[in-house]
């Protein structure tokens, strides 16, 4: 059964390299996988077109543009306004709409941000969940890793530094649910008015899940398989004093 994943993405320098070579390559030798990249755009770039065409991957390519005023501007502080929200609540409208035309309930869905690092290993586990899978994620909320905490197997609270007291306090890279309880819930999604660090529990609450339904992957989660990264933006001071003189190093190039 494939793996849907849902990567929410925008046009930066870094974005190119960051899809391509980091996360469609990684997707690539995973195999299975069925992926659902969405622009945050009012239009498809051929930047995106043409890197999804060079993959070998099954793709889907959508675009849904966050408005000006939910976009985080650079004077606001880091929990201001949560990312990527609208973007995965048009792959999970795509997705349901296909698998319900297909009468299809089999697979998993993973929300993969386009500028994290993943461990083929990830993808085999997430094939193993029943309902809904967590494990570690390593660099997230401030601390090496956050992990969950288990009793007997079971998931009762959260070794985290950042508000540990959420019912869910896991990243967006670490976890993932079957299809079928994606389509069980049809009301399941994001929501733009909760924080970031909130989308998650708001998400997994949704689909009726509590952290004790929640099957721990990664060996019990002792092991890190993804880990939450951001490529440091290229610094291009030069290139803007060119481009004030009208000289532009990339013209009729795509970077
Ligand atoms: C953290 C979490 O890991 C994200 O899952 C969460 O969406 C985010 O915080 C948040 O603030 O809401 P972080 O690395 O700070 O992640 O955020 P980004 O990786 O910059 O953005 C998350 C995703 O949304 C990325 O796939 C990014 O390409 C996308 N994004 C970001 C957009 O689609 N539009 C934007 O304007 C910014
Ligand atoms: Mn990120």
């Amino acid at each position: 059964p494939p793996i849907y994943i849902i990567t929410p993405t925008y046009a930066r320098p870094n974005q190119k390299v960051d899809l391509t070579t980091r996360l469609s390559h990684a997707l690539q030798l995973a195999r299975g996988i069925h992926w659902i990249v969405v622009e945050d755009s009012d239009h498809k770039t051929t930047l995106v077109a043409n890197l999804l065409s060079r993959t070998s991957l099954p793709y889907t390519h959508l675009h849904i543009p966050t408005p000006d005023h939910m976009k985080r501007q650079p004077h606001e502080e880091f929990g201001a306004k949560p990312r990527g929200v609208l973007q995965r609540n048009e792959g999970l409208r795509w997705l349901r709409e296909e698998l319900l035309s297909r009468n299809n309930r089999d697979g998993f869905l993973y929300f993969a941000d386009d500028d994290n690092g993943y461990d083929l290993e990830l993808f085999d586990e997430i094939r193993t969940i029943k309902n809904a899978g967590v494990w570690p994620v390593a660099f997230a909320g401030g601390v090496m890793v956050e992990k969950p905490l288990l009793k007997n197997g079971k998931v009762v609270g959260w070794d985290v530094a950042f508000e540990p007291k959420r019912e869910f306090a896991v990243d967006m890279a670490g976890f993932a649910v079957s299809v079928k309880l994606l389509m069980d819930r049809p009301e399941a999604r994001f929501d733009f008015d909760q924080p970031p660090g909130h989308q998650e529990t708001y998400f997994l609450k949704s689909l009726g899940l509590k952290k004790r339904n929640m099957e721990p992957k990664a060996k019990n989660c002792t092991q890190v398989l993804v880990w939450h990264t951001k490529t440091k933006e290229p610094i291009l001071i030069l290139e803007k004093i060119l481009n004030q003189i009208g000289k532009q190093t990339d013209k009729g190039m795509e970077v």
